[in-house]
Order: C-alpha cells, then structure tokens, then sequence
C-alpha cells in the first residue's frame, strides 16, 4: 500500500486512493453521456482503471502524469480509449490544443493542489474552467479543506462531500464551470 514515498514531493499522499473515495469521486459522473475526461495526476492508475471500467466505448480519457515513473509504472493501460501524457497540468490548455480536444465533461483531479505552488494551483484551475463545457464538472479530493476558498473562486458552485473510508479520510470536490463565461456576460 505505501506507494509513494520515492514521490512525496509531488504525489502528496503515500496511499493508494481507497475503492470508497473512488466511488465517491466519480458518483457525480454521468457516464451514459460523458465523451471526453481529462485526468489530472495518474499516480498507481486506480483511479484510470476505475474511469476506463466506467467509460462509454466511443470515450476517451486523457490522464496527464508528471513524474516518470508513475507514467513507466501505467504503461501497460493499453486501453485504446486512453491517452497517458507526461506533463504538466498547468499545461492542459496547450495539451488540450495539441490534441484537438473540443470542450471537456469532466476533469477528474488528484492534484495535491495544498502542497502545490499557488500560481500554478490558479493556472490549473482557470483552466480547467475554461475548458469545461457548462455541462461538465470539475471533481477533486482533499484531505483537508484548506483549498475550498480557492475552488470557490474559481468555479460558479462548489458542493463537498466526505469520505472516512480512506486513508486518510478525503474530502471531494464537485466544482460546476461558468465562472469566466458568467463573469463576461
Ligand atoms: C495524490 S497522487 C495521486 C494518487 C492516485 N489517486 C492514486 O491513488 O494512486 C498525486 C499525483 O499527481 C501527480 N502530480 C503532481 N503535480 C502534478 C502536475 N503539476 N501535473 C501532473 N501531475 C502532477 C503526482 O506525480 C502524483 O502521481
């Protein structure tokens, strides 16, 4: 289970992501209409597998990985709906270009976004505002609720559920987009 401790730094945690907080994670996820996910942070791939288990066929997932060898320990996701791309999040607009990613239903996000630097936190989540159609959302887990203010900025409405069947316990984001485009009108 201790997975991450080569990582600390970057990965945040130094425990796989438990099925519970999964679950929980990606209950606000209509799968039934969901074509293009964007995931943010792979780390083991649990949270991959568990999105690709869910995925419509016709889907595609796009999980960015900083850190090498998360992406070598992935590398067998063969899954033909996946796009495993080293970089970094603060990048997913460039990326998203560069793959001709239309508006996006969902970011899936395991970012430790309280230990990250806070440009980089506010360019990740501008982003990913922007990038979301209305319809989609922004999901993330926390272990604590120091970044809730922040996630209040930056999207139009944040609803936080909780976990204690993790450890440690989480909590999860559901962050609804619009704030730039409500912002403008
Ligand atoms: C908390 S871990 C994810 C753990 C994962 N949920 C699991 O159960 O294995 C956070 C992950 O985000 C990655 N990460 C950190 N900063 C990143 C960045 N700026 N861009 C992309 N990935 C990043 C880390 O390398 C790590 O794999």
């Amino acid at each position: 289970m201790a997975l991450h401790i080569k990582h600390l730094k970057t990965s945040g945690t130094i425990m796989r992501s438990s099925p519970f907080l999964i679950s929980r994670l990606l209950r606000a996820i209509d799968f039934s209409r969901a074509t293009t996910v964007v995931q943010l942070g792979v780390g083991t791939g649990c949270i991959t597998k568990a999105l690709l288990r869910r995925m419509r066929p016709d889907a595609r997932l796009i999980s960015l990985e900083l850190n090498t060898a998360f992406i070598e320990e992935n590398r067998d996701l063969t899954d033909p709906r996946l796009s495993l791309v080293q970089g970094c999040a603060g990048d997913l607009p460039a990326i998203a270009r560069d793959l001709g990613l239309g508006e996006l239903d969902y970011i899936v996000s395991s970012l430790p976004l309280a230990i990250m630097d806070d440009e980089l936190v506010e360019r990740i989540l501008v982003a990913s505002d922007d990038l979301l159609a209305d319809s989609g959302m922004f999901l993330q887990y926390q272990y604590s609720l120091s970044q809730r203010s922040n996630l209040e900025r930056r999207f139009r409405d944040v609803r936080v559920g909780f976990t204690l069947v993790n450890i440690p316990p989480a909590f999860v984001y559901e962050c609804t987009p619009g704030m730039a485009r409500a912002a403008a009108r």
